[in-house]
């Protein structure tokens, strides 16, 4: 949550900071800033809403600096405002912050004991932490030493860049929220960011500090040089080394409206390639092979959102493939659950981004009870990647559209690969059911309009009940939460069998029912249907397109072809939830690619 990007070099640093943030946008949008030094003097430039906002005020400025540091801001303390966007600064120094400071009060009413005063120009925790460098650097003149103390004294997860008028530098120090730090490949430039997608192109050399280090990027006789230090100001060995960002890529919209929809019609071509990898190329078949070679007793999947969901999905290939007990958790609330995990036990640690904070929570919460770790990650390189004992990359490339959808996509066959490895199933088999799979979505990216029409007869409707059965349960879920994250309707994931339980009181010809209709189940699945069509409510199925009973009684049927296929059909029923919240969001005119109130990677707890 929140885009950070710092510059220093000989190029414009506005120009710099504002590609960074631009490609950072989908992690934050309520506001944005700059803070640039101009003539030794420090600017600031801020603006509520998107960062078109702040690029048209910039527009009109001529700014000429080296340096300077930027935020998008998610807001967590303090509406959203001109006054609350970031870079908080004093006529000396500047901060940008992306986390929560827990004990911002407990600080405050420190500094007020101390005497020492301080001009609060906002509502945010993150100003508290200005006002602490202050009080530090007026005791000890040190700025490095007053990150340090300030730092020691905050409580929850926080990065903060920071920068002062008197050095030609660039500060960081974080904890449990992600960092990264480049220098160019002619080392003339240095940066930092809370994401190496914001580095592509500029950085040559990647550096990883570690919780606890403060990263200071200097230049000195145009040449620039980074060093790490501890809290107390000893250099610092913590930090990891990668020499190129060239295997990351920066994604384009191309020919399509919204990144959403890119992300939707690359998955036939992901699946191939995350299929090929692990069974094919060298690498991808040692990794797999040193995964699946200890079967485990209990496995226990931690995650968030869309990433819970295919966790959901993945226990079922678990316990009907492999017959191994799974429990999914989400992640924020498996600390309070006194989980019980023991010795044997695998844990699977499912995320797009890698930096959400309630999954790395409950990765610490299983290493500190020693029980293996292994990730289903997209994000090379982020903090679960670094954290966990092995990694399963998905490989769906950069997402950026907030509503996941490519990721769940290969989140869920990334578990499909695992599962019918650890039972020994031939490549063969794996191989025509991921074909099939791959041949069907491509025929539904063929045919939108079938999707487009469903969507324009229900997109006025008030709510939506989203229903599945077994394998399908999950993908009902995830339906639902995508057409509320981006179309802004109530709609609810529900188990169909579940609804005479309470839901059904709902059911009026106000309510739409979009029901995925498993084929192995399809007869009780039907009697659900019926029972909400008796009481008014839309239907539209998604289902076998053999299935004479479901064209006579939905209002609307989105056929499939579930032939030839056992273990994902759930996954391919999913893409038409996903083009059918989009078609929906795009009648209801909201803004897709970034919906309100959201943010990428949720990186606070
Ligand atoms: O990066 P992660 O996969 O860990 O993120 C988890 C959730 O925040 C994420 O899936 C969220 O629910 C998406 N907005 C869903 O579209």
């Amino acid at each position: 949550m929140c885009g950070i990007v710092g510059y220093l070099g000989s190029r414009n640093s506005t120009d710099v900071i504002l590609e960074g943030l631009t490609r950072l946008e989908y992690r934050g949008y309520d506001s944005a800033g700059v803070s640039l030094i101009e003539n030794d003097e420090l600017e600031i430039y801020k603006k509520e809403g998107k960062l078109n906002n702040l690029k048209s005020l910039l527009k009109k400025k001529k700014i000429q600096s080296h340096r300077g540091i930027g935020h998008t801001r998610w807001a967590t303390h303090g509406e959203v405002n001109d006054f609350n966007a970031h870079p908080h600064a004093t006529s000396d120094y500047s901060i940008v912050h992306n986390g929560i400071i827990e004990n911002s009060q407990e600080l405050k009413e420190f500094l007020m004991k101390e005497k020492h005063t301080f001009n609060y120009q906002s509502e945010t925790d993150s100003e508290v932490f200005l006002a602490l460098l202050d009080y530090y650097f007026k005791k000890n003149n040190n700025f490095l030493h007053a990150i340090g103390e300030a730092f020691e004294s905050v409580r929850g997860n926080s990065a903060f860049v920071l920068m002062n008028t008197k050095e030609n530098a660039i500060y960081c120090v974080k904890k449990s929220a992600p960092i990264v730090c480049g220098l160019s490949e002619n080392i003339t430039e240095g940066f930092i960011s809370s994401d190496p997608y914001a580095l592509v192109g500029f950085a040559d050399r990647i550096y990883f500090p570690e919780d606890n280090v403060i990263t200071k990027i200097e230049l000195s006789s145009g040449e620039t040089s980074i060093n790490f230090y501890e809290l107390h100001g000893q250099e610092s060995p913590r930090y990891r080394l990668q020499e190129s960002s060239k295997n990351l890529e920066v994604s384009k919209k191309g020919q399509f409206e919204h990144y959403m929809l890119k992300e939707v019609f690359e998955q036939p071509i992901l699946i191939r390639k995350l299929t090929d990898f692990y069974l094919n190329d060298e690498i991808g078949i040692e990794i797999l092979k040193k995964v699946t070679k200890t079967r485990p007793k209990m496995i226990h999947i931690m995650a968030c959102g869309t990433a819970y969901y295919a966790g959901l999905v993945i226990k079922g290939f678990l316990e009907d493939i492999n017959r191994i007990p799974t429990n999914v958790y989400l992640a924020s609330e498996f600390r309070y659950q006194n989980p019980i995990l023991n010795s044997g036990d695998l844990t699977i640690f499912i995320s797009q981004s890698g930096e959400t904070a309630d999954t790395l929570a409950s990765l610490e919460l299983c290493k500190v009870n020693g029980v293996k770790t292994l990730s289903i990650l997209n994000v090379e390189g982020s903090t679960l990647y670094r954290e966990v004992d092995n990694n399963l990359l998905i490989k769906a490339g950069p997402e950026i559209g907030v509503a996941s959808t490519k990721a769940f996509t290969q989140m869920c066959l990334m578990g499909f690969l695992f599962s019918a490895k650890l039972e020994n199933f031939s490549d063969e088999q794996i191989l025509s059911e991921t074909h099939v799979l791959v041949e069907r979505i491509d025929h539904i990216l063929q045919s939108t309009d079938i999707i487009q029409n469903v969507a324009s007869s229900i997109y006025r409707h008030q709510g939506f009940l989203f229903t599945g059965r077994g394998n399908h349960f999950p993908i009902a879920l995830e339906g639902a939460l995508k057409l509320k994250e981006i179309a802004y309707v109530h709609a609810e994931g529900y188990a169909s069998g579940e609804l005479k339980h309470g839901p059904i009181a709902l059911i009026d010809d106000t309510m739409v029912n979009v029901a995925f209709c498993p084929p192995n189940l399809i007869d009780k699945t039907i009697s659900n249907v019926q029972e909400i069509k008796a009481r008014q409510g839309f239907i539209v199925t998604i289902g076998d397109k053999s299935n004479s009973e479901l064209e006579r009684i939905s209002d609307e049927f989105i056929r499939l072809d579930f032939s030839n296929l056992e273990f994902l059909t759930g996954v391919y029923s999913n893409v038409i939830s996903q083009l059918l919240s989009y078609y929906i969001a795009k009648l209801k005119g909201t803004d897709i690619d970034k919906p309100r109130n959201l943010a990428k990677s949720v990186t606070v707890e």
